[in-house]
């Protein structure tokens, strides 16, 4: 059967997010607030936590895509982990990035850089590929979100490491959807509990996070 695809929305364009981090960058200099955690702390933390205790090591290359203002990293940072690099198209959120972490955190390394475009090859492997809000994004784009999505699988499944792992974490997609769309490419390797609600008899998950190795 088809994939059903998701109605466009703005926050699949790239315009939406260089206005919204020229926001945040002003809002950091101006109260140091270093902006929203897509999806709440919550559910930030609960893959944080699972990272830092599914046994890697310390050193082991991590990615983050669509970093954002790069709190994901910033809190491995903070458990200990050395070698982060976050990725994003808009070059405001690089920019809001390491003005929020650049002092704590300076290994903290960041790239303007579009998963859907790029060349993955200049990145190299990673033991650790993690997203939250960016694959959703990119289903979002008005433009052929299908061709999209698939491309930001392919250079996923380049980038990982042989023994590496992809955490996904969406509010857009439910853990079945994901794990149909990774398929081809991945191997399921876990769910991560997140809470769940029930509406009308039927039992949902407001988010999904859900881990996969390669195939
Ligand atoms: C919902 S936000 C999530 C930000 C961050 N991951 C977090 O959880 O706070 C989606 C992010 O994906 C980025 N993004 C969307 N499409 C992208 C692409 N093709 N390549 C790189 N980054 C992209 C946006 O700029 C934005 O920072």
């Amino acid at each position: 059967m088809e994939d059903s695809e998701l109605d466009p929305s703005e926050l699949g364009t790239q315009d939406y997010w260089q206005k919204a981090y020229t926001k945040e960058i002003e809002n950091f200099v101006e109260h140091g607030d270093p902006g929203d955690v897509w999806f709440g702390e919550d559910s930030a933390d609960r893959v944080i936590n699972w990272i830092c205790n599914c046994g890697v090591d310390k050193d082991t290359a991590v990615i983050d895509l669509g970093c954002g203002n790069g709190y994901t990293l910033s809190e491995l940072a903070r458990e200990g982990l050395t070698n982060l690099l976050g990725i994003d198209y808009c070059e405001e959120a690089i920019t809001l990035a390491k003005k929020v972490s650049n002092t704590e955190f300076p290994h903290i390394k960041y790239k303007v850089f579009n998963i859907t475009q790029d060349s993955v090859a200049e990145l190299g492997k990673f033991g650790i590929i993690h997203d939250k809000g960016t694959y959703d994004a990119i289903g979002l784009n008005p433009d052929d979100p299908k061709k999209h999505r698939e491309k930001y699988i392919d250079q996923v499944a380049e980038m990982l490491s042989e023994e590496g792992l992809f955490i996904i974490t969406s509010c857009n997609w439910t853990d079945e959807e994901l794990i149909k769309h990774f398929s081809e490419k991945m191997k399921l390797k876990r769910v991560i509990p997140t809470p769940q609600f029930k509406f009308g008899g039927k039992v949902g998950s407001v988010v999904s996070s859900v881990v996969f190795t390669k195939k």
